[in-house]
């Protein structure tokens, strides 16, 4: 039995309270979901920015049906508020053993129209929450930090000690996480884990707005026959995460007594690198297998994007090594779940 299925079942015979920030989100909520499967507490934290009370209704509705418990929802209480506001986050903190701080705003371009309020959510915000989180006296803190921070390092794989000048405000913010996470080690003996995560995917992914993610943004845009835009030369790569591997990080980080892999930043990712043009070709495929009557139409490529790191892969020996990590999904196994759940979904949204 691997670290990760004797932590599962340990946590099956032992209740704990788990703070989910970020809970309405796509990471999130599956963050959620895993838990409540688990029949572990779990307090959300959300303020509806980018997130939606429907990811939580089906993360709560996903772990019933897993479990056939329909009761998991006296499990789950969700608080509706800011971590710009101190008060609410000691509020959430109260009484919690493990907090997964999710909350952010994500995206590079949107930092790059507002940093403002990409510094308040991510900076300030994070602040709270690392303060709310020390004088709670939770057992442990991991956040989400972001592969963002390698910015210009040139350097493939990316170790996790060998980072560049960030590229984008949004890199910036989730750098700063890191720094002040150190910090609280230093000064007030808080340690924290930081997981810097590598394109994760999969389901409850937003594909809508200006700021989706790629692989949501394609799937909807194949689905409804419009135009799949490829930022570049589709040459550009990146190591896909399935949202399981991104889930298993964060149980095995809250809960891992090794006491060296704590105050520490992992890679989470699977180690691999793949371009966008084999990653259109991967997602076609895939929809067409499920819905044969899809138009198969070739992408449009246009400019770079400004903020964008052209290749990204991680190297995944430290978790591997300090927590036990071993990733279940490569992006092609990853690719058919999520699609899966994108076509019911979509289908039934448009
Ligand atoms: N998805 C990825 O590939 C990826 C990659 C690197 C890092 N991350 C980080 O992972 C975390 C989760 O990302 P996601 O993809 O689930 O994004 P998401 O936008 O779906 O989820 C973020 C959630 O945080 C909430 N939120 C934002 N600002 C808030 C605030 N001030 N107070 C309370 N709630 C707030 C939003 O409403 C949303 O529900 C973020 O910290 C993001 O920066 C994600």
């Amino acid at each position: 039995m691997n670290r990760y299925a004797q932590l599962k079942s340990q946590l099956q015979s032992k209740q704990y309270t788990w703070l989910v920030t970020g809970a309405a989100g796509f990471i999130g909520s599956n963050l959620v979901e895993e838990l409540l499967k688990l029949k572990q507490k779990v307090v959300g934290l959300d303020n509806f920015a980018t997130g939606y009370q429907r990811n939580l209704d089906m993360a709560v509705s996903d772990a019933s049906s897993a479990t056939g418990d329909n009761n998991l929802h006296s499990n789950f209480h969700f608080i509706e508020g800011d971590i710009r506001d101190l008060a609410t986050c000691q509020t959430a903190c109260n009484g919690v053993d493990f907090v997964l701080h999710q909350a952010a705003l994500g995206s590079v371009p949107r930092s790059i129209d507002d940093p403002i309020t990409t510094n308040q959510c991510n900076i300030d915000g994070f602040l709270n929450m690392l303060v709310a989180a020390r004088d709670a006296k939770v057992k442990s803190f991991v956040y989400a930090a972001s592969s963002s921070t390698y910015g210009d390092h040139p350097g493939l794989p990316k170790f996790e000690d060998k980072i560049g000048n960030p590229l984008s405000p949004y890199a910036v913010t989730k750098y700063v996480n890191e720094l002040y996470a150190g910090v609280f080690a230093r000064s007030y003996g808080f340690k924290t884990v930081g997981l810097r995560y590598f394109n994760v995917f999969g389901k409850r992914q937003d594909p809508d707005g200006a700021y989706a993610a790629v692989i949501p943004k394609w799937v909807a845009a194949i689905l409804d026959g419009d135009e799949v835009f490829v930022n570049g030369d589709g040459e550009t790569s990146r190591d896909f995460c399935y949202i399981d591997n991104t889930v298993q990080m964060n149980l095995l980080a809250a809960t891992t007594d090794n006491e060296e892999a704590r105050d520490q930043v992992y890679n989470v990712a699977v180690g691999e690198r793949t371009t966008l043009n084999d990653l259109y070709d991967k997602l076609m495929q895939r929809i067409v297998e499920l819905r044969p009557d899809t138009k198969q139409a070739r992408p449009t490529y246009r400019d770079f994007r400004a903020g964008d790191v052209r290749h990204s892969q991680a190297d995944i020996g430290k978790a591997q090594r300090l927590l036990g990590y071993a990733p279940s999904h490569k992006i092609g196994d990853g690719i058919n779940e999520a699609m899966e759940w994108y076509v019911d979904d979509l289908s039934s949204r448009r």
